[in-house]
Protein backbone atom coordinates (compact mmCIF):
# COMPACT_ATOMS: atom_id res chain seq x y z
CA UNK A 1 0.00 0.00 0.00
CA UNK A 2 1.55 3.31 -1.00
CA UNK A 3 -1.17 5.55 0.28
CA UNK A 4 -1.44 6.84 3.89
CA UNK A 5 -4.78 6.59 5.56
CA UNK A 6 -6.38 8.76 8.15
CA UNK A 7 -9.97 7.81 8.82
CA UNK A 8 -11.88 10.54 10.49
CA UNK A 9 -15.64 9.60 12.06
CA UNK A 10 -18.03 11.72 13.40
CA UNK A 11 -21.77 12.76 13.03
CA UNK A 12 -22.38 9.02 11.30
CA UNK A 13 -19.67 10.31 8.84
CA UNK A 14 -16.79 8.18 7.65
CA UNK A 15 -14.41 9.74 5.72
CA UNK A 16 -11.38 8.68 4.38
CA UNK A 17 -8.42 11.24 3.65
CA UNK A 18 -5.38 10.38 1.53
CA UNK A 19 -2.29 11.55 1.18
CA UNK A 20 -2.22 11.79 -2.07
CA UNK A 21 1.50 10.54 -4.35
CA UNK A 22 2.40 13.55 -7.20
CA UNK A 23 2.88 11.79 -9.96
CA UNK A 24 5.47 12.83 -12.16
CA UNK A 25 5.42 12.60 -16.19
CA UNK A 26 9.07 13.30 -18.12
CA UNK A 27 8.73 13.26 -21.73
CA UNK A 28 11.86 13.32 -23.91
CA UNK A 29 11.74 16.15 -26.15
CA UNK A 30 14.92 15.60 -27.46
CA UNK A 31 15.52 11.75 -28.52
CA UNK A 32 12.13 11.33 -31.14
CA UNK A 33 10.82 8.30 -31.48
CA UNK A 34 9.38 6.21 -34.42
CA UNK A 35 6.41 7.50 -36.38
CA UNK A 36 2.88 6.52 -34.34
CA UNK A 37 0.92 4.60 -37.31
CA UNK A 38 -1.97 5.79 -38.02
CA UNK A 39 -3.61 2.21 -38.30
CA UNK A 40 -2.78 1.93 -34.75
CA UNK A 41 -6.03 3.32 -34.77
CA UNK A 42 -7.99 0.48 -36.97
CA UNK A 43 -11.43 -0.82 -36.55
CA UNK A 44 -12.99 -4.03 -37.25
CA UNK A 45 -16.30 -5.33 -39.10
CA UNK A 46 -17.18 -8.70 -38.59
CA UNK A 47 -20.47 -10.35 -40.14
CA UNK A 48 -21.23 -10.67 -36.56
CA UNK A 49 -24.67 -9.96 -34.87
CA UNK A 50 -25.53 -6.20 -35.88
CA UNK A 51 -22.28 -5.05 -37.38
CA UNK A 52 -22.54 -5.21 -40.57
CA UNK A 53 -26.38 -5.81 -41.03
CA UNK A 54 -28.70 -3.90 -39.63
CA UNK A 55 -25.48 -1.87 -38.48
CA UNK A 56 -23.17 -0.07 -40.84
CA UNK A 57 -25.59 -1.89 -43.63
CA UNK A 58 -29.40 -1.54 -43.82
CA UNK A 59 -29.80 -2.61 -47.25
CA UNK A 60 -31.52 -1.12 -50.29
CA UNK A 61 -35.09 -1.59 -49.11
CA UNK A 62 -36.91 1.27 -47.78
CA UNK A 63 -35.84 2.47 -45.03
CA UNK A 64 -36.45 5.21 -42.84
CA UNK A 65 -32.88 5.52 -41.93
CA UNK A 66 -30.70 7.68 -44.19
CA UNK A 67 -28.31 5.88 -45.96
CA UNK A 68 -25.98 6.08 -48.91
CA UNK A 69 -25.76 2.55 -51.07
CA UNK A 70 -27.42 0.69 -47.94
CA UNK A 71 -24.56 2.38 -45.75
CA UNK A 72 -25.75 4.29 -42.49
CA UNK A 73 -25.48 8.18 -43.33
CA UNK A 74 -24.83 8.76 -39.61
CA UNK A 75 -22.33 6.06 -38.85
CA UNK A 76 -20.12 6.95 -41.61
CA UNK A 77 -20.53 11.54 -40.17
CA UNK A 78 -19.14 9.46 -37.01
CA UNK A 79 -16.48 7.11 -37.97
CA UNK A 80 -15.17 10.15 -40.55
CA UNK A 81 -14.44 12.28 -37.34
CA UNK A 82 -12.48 9.51 -36.37
CA UNK A 83 -10.30 9.20 -39.43
CA UNK A 84 -10.25 5.81 -39.35
CA UNK A 85 -7.39 4.59 -40.97
CA UNK A 86 -8.58 1.45 -41.93
CA UNK A 87 -11.11 -1.43 -41.69
CA UNK A 88 -11.03 -5.20 -41.06
CA UNK A 89 -13.51 -7.54 -42.69
CA UNK A 90 -15.24 -10.13 -42.74
CA UNK A 91 -14.33 -11.85 -39.94
CA UNK A 92 -12.65 -12.82 -37.77
CA UNK A 93 -14.15 -16.42 -37.36
CA UNK A 94 -16.45 -15.78 -40.23
CA UNK A 95 -13.43 -14.71 -42.67
CA UNK A 96 -13.10 -19.02 -42.81
CA UNK A 97 -16.41 -19.57 -43.82
CA UNK A 98 -16.68 -17.10 -46.17
CA UNK A 99 -16.47 -17.18 -49.93
CA UNK A 100 -16.20 -14.06 -51.67
CA UNK A 101 -18.33 -15.06 -55.20
CA UNK A 102 -20.91 -16.26 -53.19
CA UNK A 103 -21.01 -11.95 -52.15
CA UNK A 104 -20.78 -10.48 -55.86
CA UNK A 105 -22.85 -10.00 -58.64
CA UNK A 106 -27.04 -9.58 -58.68
CA UNK A 107 -28.16 -9.60 -55.18
CA UNK A 108 -31.70 -11.46 -56.11
CA UNK A 109 -29.04 -14.38 -57.12
CA UNK A 110 -26.71 -14.27 -54.95
CA UNK A 111 -26.54 -17.98 -52.35
CA UNK A 112 -27.28 -17.34 -49.01
CA UNK A 113 -25.01 -18.78 -45.95
CA UNK A 114 -25.25 -19.48 -42.60
CA UNK A 115 -23.76 -17.55 -40.07
CA UNK A 116 -22.40 -20.91 -38.05
CA UNK A 117 -20.22 -18.70 -35.71
CA UNK A 118 -22.28 -16.48 -34.75
CA UNK A 119 -26.29 -17.41 -33.83
CA UNK A 120 -26.31 -19.58 -36.91
CA UNK A 121 -28.17 -16.67 -38.28
CA UNK A 122 -28.60 -17.04 -42.48
CA UNK A 123 -27.65 -14.37 -44.13
CA UNK A 124 -28.47 -13.41 -47.96
CA UNK A 125 -25.02 -11.73 -48.63
CA UNK A 126 -26.37 -8.91 -49.87
CA UNK A 127 -23.01 -7.07 -48.32
CA UNK A 128 -20.38 -8.55 -50.30
CA UNK A 129 -16.71 -7.45 -51.83
CA UNK A 130 -18.01 -4.23 -53.46
CA UNK A 131 -20.33 -3.06 -50.59
CA UNK A 132 -17.72 -3.48 -48.51
CA UNK A 133 -14.64 -1.95 -50.80
CA UNK A 134 -17.24 1.12 -51.40
CA UNK A 135 -18.22 2.09 -47.89
CA UNK A 136 -14.47 1.93 -47.14
CA UNK A 137 -14.33 4.84 -49.87
CA UNK A 138 -16.98 6.68 -48.55
CA UNK A 139 -15.67 6.29 -44.64
CA UNK A 140 -11.94 7.62 -47.03
CA UNK A 141 -10.22 4.34 -44.67
CA UNK A 142 -7.98 1.19 -46.01
CA UNK A 143 -10.08 -1.95 -46.54
CA UNK A 144 -8.34 -4.73 -44.87
CA UNK A 145 -9.54 -8.14 -46.28
CA UNK A 146 -9.08 -11.32 -44.38
CA UNK A 147 -8.77 -14.19 -46.65
CA UNK A 148 -10.71 -17.52 -45.94
CA UNK A 149 -7.79 -20.12 -45.31
CA UNK A 150 -9.76 -22.60 -43.02
CA UNK A 151 -12.52 -23.68 -45.47
CA UNK A 152 -11.27 -22.16 -48.85
CA UNK A 153 -8.17 -22.93 -51.00
CA UNK A 154 -5.38 -20.99 -52.43
CA UNK A 155 -7.16 -20.62 -56.16
CA UNK A 156 -10.31 -18.57 -53.91
CA UNK A 157 -7.51 -16.17 -52.32
CA UNK A 158 -5.67 -15.43 -55.40
CA UNK A 159 -8.61 -14.87 -57.33
CA UNK A 160 -9.99 -12.88 -55.17
CA UNK A 161 -6.66 -10.82 -55.22
CA UNK A 162 -6.98 -10.18 -58.78
CA UNK A 163 -10.86 -9.44 -58.82
CA UNK A 164 -9.91 -6.32 -56.55
CA UNK A 165 -6.37 -5.55 -57.74
CA UNK A 166 -5.81 -6.11 -61.01
CA UNK A 167 -6.58 -3.58 -63.27
CA UNK A 168 -5.30 -5.07 -66.62
CA UNK A 169 -7.11 -7.66 -68.19
CA UNK A 170 -8.05 -11.07 -66.42
CA UNK A 171 -10.80 -12.96 -65.85
CA UNK A 172 -11.12 -11.76 -62.61
CA UNK A 173 -10.88 -8.22 -63.40
CA UNK A 174 -13.20 -8.97 -66.10
CA UNK A 175 -16.16 -10.26 -63.76
CA UNK A 176 -15.45 -7.22 -61.61
CA UNK A 177 -15.93 -4.97 -64.96
CA UNK A 178 -19.12 -6.81 -65.26
CA UNK A 179 -20.69 -6.42 -62.19
CA UNK A 180 -20.19 -2.71 -62.36
CA UNK A 181 -16.96 -1.68 -61.15
CA UNK A 182 -13.82 -0.61 -63.34
CA UNK A 183 -11.37 0.68 -61.29
CA UNK A 184 -9.38 -2.00 -59.11
CA UNK A 185 -10.12 -0.95 -55.27
CA UNK A 186 -5.99 -1.97 -54.63
CA UNK A 187 -6.98 -3.28 -51.42
CA UNK A 188 -2.99 -2.90 -49.70
CA UNK A 189 -3.87 -5.03 -46.44
CA UNK A 190 -4.48 -8.93 -46.38
CA UNK A 191 -4.78 -11.62 -43.42
CA UNK A 192 -4.04 -14.94 -44.08
CA UNK A 193 -6.67 -16.18 -41.98
CA UNK A 194 -7.86 -15.48 -38.76
CA UNK A 195 -7.17 -17.29 -35.58
CA UNK A 196 -5.84 -20.67 -37.20
CA UNK A 197 -4.82 -21.82 -34.37
CA UNK A 198 -8.62 -21.89 -33.44
CA UNK A 199 -11.91 -20.96 -35.14
CA UNK A 200 -9.57 -21.20 -38.54
CA UNK A 201 -8.21 -24.12 -39.08
CA UNK A 202 -7.65 -25.76 -35.17
CA UNK A 203 -3.56 -26.09 -36.75
CA UNK A 204 -0.40 -26.22 -34.67
CA UNK A 205 1.82 -23.53 -35.52
CA UNK A 206 3.94 -25.90 -37.92
CA UNK A 207 0.98 -26.11 -39.66
CA UNK A 208 0.04 -22.99 -40.39
CA UNK A 209 3.10 -21.89 -41.30
CA UNK A 210 3.09 -24.44 -44.32
CA UNK A 211 0.11 -23.28 -45.01
CA UNK A 212 0.77 -19.78 -44.87
CA UNK A 213 3.71 -20.00 -46.97
CA UNK A 214 1.50 -21.63 -49.38
CA UNK A 215 -0.63 -18.95 -49.30
CA UNK A 216 1.71 -16.62 -49.68
CA UNK A 217 3.36 -17.55 -52.99
CA UNK A 218 0.68 -16.91 -54.73
CA UNK A 219 -0.32 -13.07 -53.13
CA UNK A 220 2.17 -11.47 -55.22
CA UNK A 221 2.57 -11.19 -58.90
CA UNK A 222 0.21 -8.98 -60.44
CA UNK A 223 1.73 -5.82 -60.77
CA UNK A 224 -1.24 -3.89 -59.01
CA UNK A 225 0.00 -6.36 -56.08
CA UNK A 226 2.83 -4.86 -55.61
CA UNK A 227 3.56 -2.94 -51.94
CA UNK A 228 0.58 -5.72 -50.55
CA UNK A 229 0.92 -6.31 -46.65
CA UNK A 230 0.79 -10.24 -46.12
CA UNK A 231 -0.78 -10.65 -42.57
CA UNK A 232 0.03 -13.88 -40.85
CA UNK A 233 -2.94 -15.10 -38.30
CA UNK A 234 -1.22 -14.56 -35.42
CA UNK A 235 -0.72 -15.60 -31.35
CA UNK A 236 -3.97 -15.88 -28.64
CA UNK A 237 -2.52 -13.34 -26.12
CA UNK A 238 0.57 -14.99 -24.59
CA UNK A 239 1.49 -17.96 -27.09
CA UNK A 240 5.05 -16.87 -27.74
CA UNK A 241 5.75 -20.23 -29.92
CA UNK A 242 3.43 -19.38 -31.95
CA UNK A 243 4.85 -16.07 -32.84
CA UNK A 244 8.38 -17.90 -33.24
CA UNK A 245 7.37 -20.53 -35.13
CA UNK A 246 5.98 -18.20 -37.57
CA UNK A 247 8.98 -16.09 -37.64
CA UNK A 248 11.51 -19.16 -37.73
CA UNK A 249 9.38 -20.67 -40.82
CA UNK A 250 8.16 -17.85 -42.82
CA UNK A 251 11.10 -16.74 -44.77
CA UNK A 252 10.86 -13.08 -44.49
CA UNK A 253 10.35 -11.88 -48.08
CA UNK A 254 6.50 -13.72 -47.97
CA UNK A 255 5.62 -11.48 -44.54
CA UNK A 256 4.85 -8.46 -43.79
CA UNK A 257 2.98 -8.82 -40.66
CA UNK A 258 2.09 -11.03 -37.51
CA UNK A 259 -1.01 -10.80 -36.10
CA UNK A 260 -1.72 -11.13 -32.06
CA UNK A 261 -5.48 -10.69 -30.18
CA UNK A 262 -6.00 -10.08 -26.58
CA UNK A 263 -9.09 -9.42 -25.23
CA UNK A 264 -9.83 -7.70 -21.55
CA UNK A 265 -11.68 -10.89 -20.36
CA UNK A 266 -12.56 -11.61 -16.37
CA UNK A 267 -12.92 -15.10 -17.00
CA UNK A 268 -14.37 -16.88 -20.15
CA UNK A 269 -16.74 -18.93 -18.25
CA UNK A 270 -18.18 -15.91 -16.18
CA UNK A 271 -17.57 -12.60 -18.44
CA UNK A 272 -19.95 -9.95 -16.33
CA UNK A 273 -22.26 -7.73 -17.20
CA UNK A 274 -20.80 -5.15 -19.60
CA UNK A 275 -22.70 -1.95 -17.35
CA UNK A 276 -23.43 -3.90 -14.05
CA UNK A 277 -19.73 -4.59 -12.60
CA UNK A 278 -18.46 -4.30 -8.83
CA UNK A 279 -15.47 -2.94 -8.41
CA UNK A 280 -13.31 -5.85 -7.66
CA UNK A 281 -14.12 -6.53 -11.47
CA UNK A 282 -13.44 -3.28 -12.90
CA UNK A 283 -10.09 -4.07 -11.42
CA UNK A 284 -9.30 -7.67 -12.65
CA UNK A 285 -10.82 -6.19 -16.34
CA UNK A 286 -7.50 -3.72 -16.03
CA UNK A 287 -5.01 -6.24 -14.57
CA UNK A 288 -6.52 -7.79 -18.31
CA UNK A 289 -6.19 -5.21 -20.74
CA UNK A 290 -2.98 -4.27 -18.91
CA UNK A 291 -1.12 -7.55 -19.46
CA UNK A 292 -0.81 -6.15 -23.31
CA UNK A 293 2.20 -4.56 -22.38
CA UNK A 294 4.13 -7.29 -20.93
CA UNK A 295 2.40 -9.33 -24.40
CA UNK A 296 3.14 -7.18 -27.02
CA UNK A 297 7.12 -6.79 -25.26
CA UNK A 298 7.39 -10.28 -25.17
CA UNK A 299 6.06 -11.12 -28.87
CA UNK A 300 8.39 -7.87 -29.71
CA UNK A 301 11.04 -9.41 -28.16
CA UNK A 302 10.67 -12.98 -30.35
CA UNK A 303 10.21 -11.08 -33.30
CA UNK A 304 13.76 -8.83 -32.65
CA UNK A 305 15.77 -11.88 -32.20
CA UNK A 306 14.55 -13.53 -36.05
CA UNK A 307 14.27 -10.05 -37.55
CA UNK A 308 16.20 -7.09 -35.85
CA UNK A 309 15.71 -5.04 -38.41
CA UNK A 310 11.79 -4.63 -37.63
CA UNK A 311 10.78 -5.50 -41.16
CA UNK A 312 8.05 -7.53 -39.99
CA UNK A 313 4.97 -5.30 -38.17
CA UNK A 314 2.98 -6.85 -34.94
CA UNK A 315 -0.56 -6.10 -36.18
CA UNK A 316 -2.45 -6.91 -33.20
CA UNK A 317 -5.80 -6.40 -35.56
CA UNK A 318 -8.48 -7.66 -32.51
CA UNK A 319 -8.32 -6.35 -28.62
CA UNK A 320 -11.01 -4.90 -26.49
CA UNK A 321 -13.06 -5.64 -23.54
CA UNK A 322 -15.79 -9.05 -23.98
CA UNK A 323 -18.29 -8.88 -21.26
CA UNK A 324 -22.13 -10.75 -21.16
CA UNK A 325 -24.02 -9.91 -23.68
CA UNK A 326 -26.90 -7.66 -22.86
CA UNK A 327 -29.99 -9.52 -21.31
CA UNK A 328 -32.75 -10.56 -24.17
CA UNK A 329 -30.09 -10.59 -26.97
CA UNK A 330 -29.05 -13.19 -28.92
CA UNK A 331 -26.36 -14.48 -26.97
CA UNK A 332 -24.19 -15.45 -30.21
CA UNK A 333 -24.41 -11.75 -31.14
CA UNK A 334 -22.53 -10.12 -28.70
CA UNK A 335 -23.99 -7.14 -28.03
CA UNK A 336 -22.39 -5.41 -24.96
CA UNK A 337 -22.86 -1.95 -23.20
CA UNK A 338 -19.70 0.62 -22.93
CA UNK A 339 -18.89 2.37 -19.84
CA UNK A 340 -16.30 4.22 -18.36
CA UNK A 341 -14.32 1.23 -18.12
CA UNK A 342 -13.81 0.66 -21.54
CA UNK A 343 -12.60 4.14 -22.29
CA UNK A 344 -10.11 3.08 -18.99
CA UNK A 345 -9.01 0.08 -21.72
CA UNK A 346 -9.30 2.05 -24.67
CA UNK A 347 -6.99 5.20 -23.22
CA UNK A 348 -4.71 2.20 -21.72
CA UNK A 349 -4.12 0.39 -24.47
CA UNK A 350 -3.64 2.87 -27.36
CA UNK A 351 -0.58 4.42 -24.72
CA UNK A 352 0.52 0.78 -25.13
CA UNK A 353 1.01 0.55 -28.73
CA UNK A 354 2.23 4.44 -29.51
CA UNK A 355 5.39 3.19 -27.12
CA UNK A 356 5.82 0.29 -28.74
CA UNK A 357 5.18 2.15 -31.98
CA UNK A 358 8.44 0.76 -33.46
CA UNK A 359 7.05 -2.64 -34.10
CA UNK A 360 3.30 -2.00 -33.21
CA UNK A 361 2.45 -0.73 -36.89
CA UNK A 362 -1.63 -1.69 -36.75
CA UNK A 363 -4.08 -2.82 -34.80
CA UNK A 364 -7.74 -3.07 -34.86
CA UNK A 365 -10.48 -2.65 -32.13
CA UNK A 366 -13.13 -5.20 -31.77
CA UNK A 367 -15.46 -4.01 -32.89
CA UNK A 368 -16.73 -1.11 -34.78
CA UNK A 369 -20.12 -1.36 -34.62
CA UNK A 370 -23.18 -3.26 -32.16
CA UNK A 371 -20.21 -5.64 -31.22
CA UNK A 372 -18.23 -6.29 -28.25
CA UNK A 373 -15.94 -3.06 -27.23
CA UNK A 374 -17.74 -0.79 -29.98
CA UNK A 375 -17.64 2.98 -31.11
CA UNK A 376 -21.15 2.56 -32.10
CA UNK A 377 -24.55 1.09 -30.73
CA UNK A 378 -27.45 1.52 -33.44
CA UNK A 379 -30.91 0.88 -32.14
CA UNK A 380 -32.94 1.45 -35.36
CA UNK A 381 -33.02 4.95 -36.43
CA UNK A 382 -31.10 5.72 -33.02
CA UNK A 383 -27.25 5.89 -33.12
CA UNK A 384 -25.18 6.64 -29.90
CA UNK A 385 -21.40 6.98 -29.23
CA UNK A 386 -19.59 4.74 -26.77
CA UNK A 387 -17.20 6.44 -23.89
CA UNK A 388 -14.78 4.32 -26.55
CA UNK A 389 -15.60 6.32 -29.32
CA UNK A 390 -14.60 9.36 -27.08
CA UNK A 391 -11.57 8.18 -26.48
CA UNK A 392 -10.93 7.01 -30.12
CA UNK A 393 -11.25 10.55 -31.01
CA UNK A 394 -9.20 12.14 -28.71
CA UNK A 395 -6.36 10.52 -29.16
CA UNK A 396 -6.73 11.40 -33.24
CA UNK A 397 -3.94 13.70 -32.54
CA UNK A 398 -1.20 11.19 -32.40
CA UNK A 399 -2.04 9.92 -36.16
CA UNK A 400 1.47 9.35 -37.77
CA UNK A 401 2.89 11.76 -35.14
CA UNK A 402 6.38 11.11 -33.88
CA UNK A 403 6.27 9.51 -30.71
CA UNK A 404 8.11 10.93 -27.44
CA UNK A 405 9.50 8.69 -25.53
CA UNK A 406 8.12 9.74 -21.17
CA UNK A 407 9.31 8.29 -18.07
CA UNK A 408 6.26 8.07 -15.25
CA UNK A 409 7.10 8.42 -11.54
CA UNK A 410 3.81 6.44 -11.30
CA UNK A 411 1.35 5.22 -8.04
CA UNK A 412 -0.32 2.36 -7.53
CA UNK A 413 -3.78 1.60 -8.07
CA UNK A 414 -4.41 -1.08 -5.39
CA UNK A 415 -7.03 -3.52 -4.73
CA UNK A 416 -6.85 -6.28 -2.20
CA UNK A 417 -3.24 -7.49 -2.23
CA UNK A 418 -3.07 -6.56 -6.29
CA UNK A 419 -1.56 -3.16 -7.60
CA UNK A 420 -1.29 -2.05 -11.30
CA UNK A 421 0.04 1.20 -12.26
CA UNK A 422 -2.64 4.39 -11.88
CA UNK A 423 -1.08 6.08 -14.96
CA UNK A 424 -0.57 5.24 -17.98
CA UNK A 425 0.59 8.24 -20.96
CA UNK A 426 2.10 8.55 -24.30
CA UNK A 427 3.48 11.67 -25.88
CA UNK A 428 3.47 12.68 -29.44
CA UNK A 429 5.12 15.88 -31.67
CA UNK A 430 2.56 16.03 -35.30
CA UNK A 431 4.46 17.56 -38.07
CA UNK A 432 2.77 21.27 -37.15
CA UNK A 433 4.96 21.01 -33.90
CA UNK A 434 2.19 20.84 -31.69
CA UNK A 435 2.92 18.24 -28.54
CA UNK A 436 0.13 15.87 -27.30
CA UNK A 437 0.46 13.74 -24.18
CA UNK A 438 -2.03 11.47 -23.49
CA UNK A 439 -2.98 10.32 -19.90
CA UNK A 440 -5.24 7.72 -18.26
CA UNK A 441 -6.12 7.12 -14.77
CA UNK A 442 -7.60 4.16 -14.41
CA UNK A 443 -7.91 4.55 -10.54
CA UNK A 444 -11.82 4.03 -9.65
CA UNK A 445 -11.90 6.25 -6.77
CA UNK A 446 -8.65 8.38 -6.40
CA UNK A 447 -7.71 11.65 -8.08
CA UNK A 448 -4.01 12.48 -8.72
CA UNK A 449 -1.74 15.36 -9.02
CA UNK A 450 0.52 14.79 -12.56
CA UNK A 451 3.32 17.09 -13.22
CA UNK A 452 5.09 17.07 -16.25
CA UNK A 453 8.19 19.39 -16.38
CA UNK A 454 7.65 21.76 -19.78
CA UNK A 455 10.62 23.93 -19.84
CA UNK A 456 9.13 27.53 -21.13
CA UNK A 457 6.05 26.80 -21.58
CA UNK A 458 3.13 29.30 -21.15
CA UNK A 459 -0.37 28.69 -19.86
CA UNK A 460 -1.62 29.89 -23.28
CA UNK A 461 -0.26 27.10 -24.87
CA UNK A 462 -1.68 24.32 -23.16
CA UNK A 463 -5.58 23.07 -23.57
CA UNK A 464 -7.12 19.85 -23.20
CA UNK A 465 -10.01 17.53 -23.13
CA UNK A 466 -11.03 15.13 -19.87
CA UNK A 467 -13.23 12.31 -20.40
CA UNK A 468 -14.60 10.99 -16.63
CA UNK A 469 -17.95 10.60 -15.45
CA UNK A 470 -19.13 9.98 -11.22
CA UNK A 471 -19.22 6.52 -11.66
CA UNK A 472 -16.89 4.07 -13.76
CA UNK A 473 -20.29 2.34 -14.67
CA UNK A 474 -21.52 5.14 -16.54
CA UNK A 475 -22.47 4.98 -19.75
CA UNK A 476 -24.71 6.16 -23.01
CA UNK A 477 -27.87 4.97 -23.79
CA UNK A 478 -30.28 5.84 -26.69
CA UNK A 479 -32.43 8.13 -23.98
CA UNK A 480 -29.09 9.39 -22.74
CA UNK A 481 -26.76 9.40 -25.40
CA UNK A 482 -24.58 12.16 -24.23
CA UNK A 483 -24.34 10.81 -20.43
CA UNK A 484 -20.62 10.49 -20.86
CA UNK A 485 -18.86 12.90 -23.20
CA UNK A 486 -15.78 14.93 -23.54
CA UNK A 487 -15.37 18.40 -22.14
CA UNK A 488 -12.60 21.01 -21.97
CA UNK A 489 -9.78 20.31 -19.15
CA UNK A 490 -9.09 22.95 -17.08
CA UNK A 491 -7.75 21.74 -14.10
CA UNK A 492 -4.24 22.46 -14.61
CA UNK A 493 -1.94 25.47 -13.91
CA UNK A 494 1.50 26.34 -15.54
CA UNK A 495 4.26 26.99 -12.49
CA UNK A 496 7.59 27.67 -13.03
CA UNK A 497 8.25 25.53 -16.20
CA UNK A 498 6.11 22.16 -15.26
CA UNK A 499 2.24 21.51 -16.40
CA UNK A 500 0.65 20.25 -12.99
CA UNK A 501 -2.73 18.94 -13.57
CA UNK A 502 -5.49 17.17 -11.65
CA UNK A 503 -6.66 13.67 -13.47
CA UNK A 504 -10.03 12.98 -11.50
CA UNK A 505 -10.69 9.23 -10.96
CA UNK A 506 -11.09 6.83 -14.00
CA UNK A 507 -10.44 9.67 -16.75
CA UNK A 508 -8.59 10.27 -19.92
CA UNK A 509 -6.60 13.30 -20.20
CA UNK A 510 -5.39 14.68 -23.90
CA UNK A 511 -3.51 18.31 -23.53
CA UNK A 512 -1.88 19.32 -26.51
CA UNK A 513 1.04 22.25 -26.29
CA UNK A 514 2.01 24.43 -28.79
O1 LIG B 1 -14.28 -10.58 -32.37
C1 LIG B 1 -15.02 -11.73 -32.12
C2 LIG B 1 -14.25 -13.00 -32.40
O2 LIG B 1 -13.19 -13.12 -31.51
C3 LIG B 1 -13.59 -13.09 -33.75
O3 LIG B 1 -14.44 -13.55 -34.73
C4 LIG B 1 -12.50 -14.08 -33.50
O4 LIG B 1 -11.39 -13.88 -34.36
C5 LIG B 1 -12.15 -13.89 -32.05
O5 LIG B 1 -12.08 -15.09 -31.38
Amino acid sequence: MRRIGLIIAGCGLSLAVFAQKEVSIKIDTESKGPVISKHIYGHFAEHLGRCIYDGFYVGDNETKIPNTDGVRNDIVAALKELQIPNLRWPGGCFADTYHWKDGIGPKEERPTIVNRWWGDVTEDNSFGTHEFLNMCELLGTAPYLSGNVGSGTVQEFADWMQYVNNDGVSPMSDLRRENGREDAWNVKYWGVGNEAWGCGGNMTADYYANVYRQYATYMGGWTSNEGIQKIASGASSGDYDWTETLMKKIPARLIDGIALHHYSVIDWDNKGSASEFSEEQYFITMQRAYEMEELVTKHIEVMDKYDPEGKIDLVVDEWGGWYDVEEGTNPGFLFQQNTMRDAMIAGMTLNIFNNHANRVKMANLAQAVNVLQAVILTDEEKMILTPTYHVMRMYTVHHDATLMPLEINNTSYVKGDAELPAISASASEDLDGKKHLSIVNIDASQSYKIRVPFSGVKKSQVSGEVLASGKIQDHNTFEKPSHVAPVEFKDFKVKEGNVELTLPPASVVVLEIQ
